[in-house]
């Protein structure tokens, strides 16, 4: 009786550790690189559009009101794909986003997600094409930007 109660204990611990590795968001070695690929990626298209923004916002490159609407609004779209690239399991190899990321994951999720919202309000305010509203909007934008790298990213590696 006690033989067979150990044997069922153990088969049902072997099924929930079998249901867990497959329901995990842990994810395996290839998976990892190809979400520091996507992340960065997306990052990486993202910055297309903020360079020129941000010239525009400090005087650098001529005002467009047209065209800094619409880079707002690939920008709005863009912000919230990042997010999903940062499973459990994807701080090691060819990335420089820190451990700290997964050991204060609520913090970093929230940075994403006020990345997201203060997108969102540049987008709407760049339709207005009225400069002295959207420097501050984009200024509020940029703050989430460097306030995460400032945390959660490697200078360099
Ligand atoms: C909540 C955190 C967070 C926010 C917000 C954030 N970033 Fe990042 N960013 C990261 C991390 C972490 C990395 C490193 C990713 C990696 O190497 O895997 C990164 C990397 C980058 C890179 C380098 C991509 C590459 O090719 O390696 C650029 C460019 C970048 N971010 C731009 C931005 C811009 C622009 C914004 C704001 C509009 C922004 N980021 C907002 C966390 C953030």
């Amino acid at each position: 009786m006690v033989q067979r109660m150990t044997e069922m204990k153990k088969r049902v611990v072997l099924s929930v550790a079998a249901a867990l590795l497959m329901g995990s968001t842990i994810v395996g070695a290839a998976d990892a690189e190809e979400s520091i690929e996507y992340r960065q990626n997306v990052f990486s298209v993202m910055k297309w559009h903020f360079g020129p923004m941000g010239g525009m916002v400090k005087g650098k490159i001529d005002f467009d009101a047209e065209d800094f609407s619409r880079r707002a609004a690939l920008i709005a779209a863009l912000a919230k794909m990042p997010k999903e690239g940062f499973a459990e399991g994807t701080d090691m190899g060819e990335t420089r986003a820190k451990s700290e990321i997964w050991e204060n994951k609520e913090k970093f999720d929230g940075g994403m997600d006020a990345m997201v919202e203060k997108a969102d309000a540049l987008a709407e305010v760049a339709k207005s094409g009225d400069l002295d509203q959207i420097k501050p909007a984009f200024g509020a934008l940029a703050k989430t930007c460097k306030g995460c790298h400032d945390n959660f990213r490697e200078e360099s590696k």
